[in-house]
């Protein structure tokens, strides 16, 4: 295997940068607390148990996301007048359906850009987006939205005119606080001014319903976070015993987050061959494999400012309900 990377830590003409994601996960699973990346709960049959969450009863937040679309879909193409779309964390792109409906009836938009790690998913989506509007370009890029967002830039044959970044599903809210600023910065630097960022997030609401939503009785979303440790075993030769975890999720009312963890119910070891990874977890230990913060809009209006993004022009967009926003703000 070549060593050679690129300066966004990729392999030349590879795809995953699978070092740096070895690297990365071996240092989540060892520090304490014990921690997943995000990213190892998208494999193919994880993108699949998300789709199944999206249609659960007690996840509100798509259909909310979508009817915010339906409604002002029209508006954000007249605003934006953006010629090139480009959706971070696409998975199914479903709902970006309706985005794009009404930027190709608006008639400026050129190129859709999908990008998303699981490419599967990512490469099936982009197939029914393109079949779906043969008057643009659908361009899919398989990549890490904390790492690879040079390479929107890379394509030497950016078209000229407004970009609308769009992020959609809450999935902001899956970062931690630190993470979060880093992103949103790393966004300003890669876009224009006079780019746009369309962003979806779930707001602060009864914490029933909040964390109903994370609990489903249907057990997927337990399914869906317990498939992350099934991804590890599969991919570097592990052993972890998924069934000896506990499924603990619980509201953290300080940080305003759901919190999604596993819980060893006995002590245990594990071994991980291809990250040459020995793990021992005592009776109770934790792995946190996930968080979903929930927002006051203002208040990520607020970091959006502070990373670069202009208040005149932004935009807050909700349902019906005002359990879900979308933010849209322009690249100062
Ligand atoms: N936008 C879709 C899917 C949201 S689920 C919706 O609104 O329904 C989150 C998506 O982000 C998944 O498709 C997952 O594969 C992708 N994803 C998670 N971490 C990622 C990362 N670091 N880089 C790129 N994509 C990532
Ligand atoms: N962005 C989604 C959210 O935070 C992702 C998600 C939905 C999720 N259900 C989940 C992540 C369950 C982990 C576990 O709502």
């Amino acid at each position: 295997m070549s060593t050679q990377t690129t300066p966004d830590g990729t392999r030349p003409g590879g795809s995953a940068g699978l070092d740096l994601a070895a690297a990365e996960l071996s240092d989540a699973l060892t520090r304490r607390p014990r921690t997943i990346p995000p990213r190892w709960l998208y494999d193919d049959r994880g993108s699949e148990l998300f789709s199944r969450i999206t249609r659960v009863p007690e996840y509100y937040q798509t259909e909310a996301e979508r009817s915010i679309l339906a409604a002002h879909a029209s508006s954000i193409a007249e605003i934006t007048e953006a010629v090139t779309v480009v959706e971070l964390g696409s998975g199914t792109s479903d709902k970006t359906r309706t985005l794009l409906d009404a930027f190709v009836a608006h008639g400026l938009i050129r190129r859709f850009v999908p990008l998303d790690v699981s490419e599967q998913t990512l490469l099936e989506a982009a197939d029914m987006l393109a079949e779906r509007h043969p008057e643009i370009e659908v361009a899919p890029v398989v990549g890490d939205f904390t790492r690879h967002l040079g390479r929107l830039n890379a394509a030497g044959d950016r078209i000229a005119g407004p970009r609308l970044i769009a992020f959609l599903g809450g999935t902001i809210g899956n970062f931690y606080v630190e993470e979060r600023r880093a992103f949103l910065g790393a966004l300003a630097d890669v876009l224009s001014p006079g780019d746009w960022m369309l962003i979806g997030m779930d707001q602060v609401k009864d914490i029933g319903r909040l964390i109903d939503a994370y609990d489903d009785s249907q057990g997927i979303t337990e399914a869906f976070i317990r498939n992350a440790l099934v991804n590890i075993n599969a991919t570097y030769g592990g052993d972890l015993d998924v069934g000896g975890f506990g499924y603990v999720p619980f509201w953290d009312g300080r940080q305003e987050r759901v919190d999604m963890r596993l819980r060893a119910e006995e002590p245990m070891t594990a071994r991980i061959d291809d990250l040459d990874l020995d793990l021992e977890f005592f009776e109770g230990e934790e792995i946190r494999v996930e968080i979903s913060s929930k927002f006051r809009p203002h208040e990520l209006l607020d970091e959006l400012v502070d990373s670069g993004f202009d208040r005149v022009d932004a935009h807050v967009f909700t349902d019906d309900a005002d359990d879900f926003a979308l933010v849209l703000v322009r690249r100062s």
